[in-house]
């Protein structure tokens, strides 16, 4: 069966430095492949000392000689990706030696971006907090049976196909009491389209299957994180796709039998960015540490992001729907040198203790708190302070797998490798 896949994807709700994680292990493989979402993600990495943040290009872009595969779970916005394109060319990068892009992935047109907003405006206080990138009526249509995918744009009549989606879009928009996109909209639309379908574009599972015969090393790139996920999340305030491990099967069309290791990543504390239940959320002067010790603010909308304590109930469920084989453990140094740090063990849901995520959470959720040992700051002989390894050894032991990646600030030399310790 030749090679398998790995997946690497995030253990929380986004944010957690996956691009970093990719980008420093992207030597160890040949194919790094996005399998969900679209420009509402938002992969930064620091890299010789300049920042860069990627949107629908994966985090292998900046690596001679890896191929960098946007799948067919992953919706694409033309005109966002070709300003990313051109904002990698300015710095020197090349996409077209090195991008592949799957005929199957669904287009973002700007009257979903229109109808996004639209949505949102209409749920009023109850909204998700969405990026408003078009991405819910983008995967809507999908499957929906409406949508346009990007092999329909190298058919001859793809500005008709544009059309007849956008007409069917602008009455609903009517409904909304909402214009139309504007013209220059679809002008930049078809103009950036026709950058997008000059790339070379694959059938991405054949392409995979290949390329794993072949003995390729593929590494699947997760985006958003697992409480974002539209079954597992915590619904309605999630994204519109899987963003769990099993994502990785039907947004690249290579079967679960096929992956290797499951790769969670997650920061030593919690954010969430956008609307929706949080219980270890500390509106107070240690949240607001923590975001900006950790600069947690988004990186594709600039939103401040909701800060609060590591929580193991959730981490623990993120390793049950992944089937998580190791951790990466983000942002420890922004940790260092708080006098109290606390860790959520359980949940008081109505007065009753669990340790078990429950099906909604709401504000019934109180968070269970047990306050651990800091660690001072990071310079230390060992390759850790003792106080920040008790802490990794806490989660280890709480959900069962090892931490085998701690990061310690965002560039690449700033990352620890730790032996995968026997935890059960
Ligand atoms: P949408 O996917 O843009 O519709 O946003 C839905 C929810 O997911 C909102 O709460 C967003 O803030 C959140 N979200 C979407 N993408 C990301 C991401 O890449 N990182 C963190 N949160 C995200």
């Amino acid at each position: 069966m030749g090679a398998r896949m790995d997946v690497l994807l995030g253990a929380q709700w986004g944010d957690e430095g996956k691009g970093k994680v990719v980008d420093v292990v992207a030597p160890d493989y040949d194919v790094i492949a996005r399998f969900q979402g679209g420009p509402n993600a938002g992969h930064t990495l620091l890299f010789e000392g300049r920042k860069h943040v990627l949107h629908t290009i994966p985090s292998g872009i900046f690596r001679e000689d890896t191929v960098n595969l946007i799948g067919n779970g992953v919706v694409i916005d033309p005109v966002i990706f070709l300003k990313e394109v051109n904002a990698l060319k300015a710095i020197g990068v090349d996409v077209r030696n090195s991008l592949l892009i799957s005929r199957r992935a669904h287009l973002i047109l700007p009257t979903h971006r229109a109808l996004d907003a639209a949505s949102e405006a209409e749920k009023g206080t109850s909204k998700i907090g969405s990026t408003l990138k078009g991405i819910g009526p983008t995967y809507m249509d999908k499957t929906g049976r409406n949508g346009l995918r990007v092999g329909d744009m190298e058919l001859h009549d793809r500005s008709e196909r544009y059309r007849a989606l956008t007409k069917k879009h602008e009455r609903l928009l009517l409904q909304y009491g909402r214009p139309a996109a504007p013209k220059e909209a679809e002008e930049e639309w078809l103009a950036a389209v026709d950058v997008l379908r000059s790339m070379r574009l694959v059938d991405s599972e054949h392409y995979l299957d290949q390329a794993l015969r072949n003995g390729k090393r593929v590494l699947a790139e997760g985006a958003q994180g697992t409480l974002l996920d539209i079954d597992f999340g915590t619904y309605p305030f999630v994204t519109s796709s899987n963003t769990i491990s099993a994502g990785a099967c039907t947004g690249l069309g290579v079967a679960p039998n096929r992956i290797d290791k499951v790769v969670g990543i997650f920061k030593a504390y919690c954010t969430r960015v956008g609307s929706g239940p949080f219980p270890t959320e500390l509106e107070n002067a240690t949240g607001e540490h923590i975001r900006n010790v950790g600069q947690e603010f988004g990186s594709t909308t600039g939103r401040a992001r909701r800060c609060g304590w590591l929580d193991l109930p959730a981490l623990h469920y993120a390793v049950m729907v992944n089937g998580i084989t190791e951790l990466a453990m983000m942002k420890s140094d922004v940790l260092s040198n708080m006098d109290e740090l606390r860790i959520c063990t359980g949940y008081k849901v109505d007065g009753k203790a669990t340790d078990r995520m429950p099906y909604d959470i709401t504000s019934r959720v109180e968070p269970i708190l047990q306050q651990v040992d800091g660690w001072g700051d990071l310079s230390t002989d060992t390759p850790l302070p003792h106080g920040l390894e008790r802490y990794i050894a806490m989660i280890e032991e709480r959900v069962g797998v090892p931490v085998t990646l701690v990061s310690l600030g965002p560039d690449r030399a700033e990352t620890v490798h730790r032996q995968a310790a026997a935890v059960h």
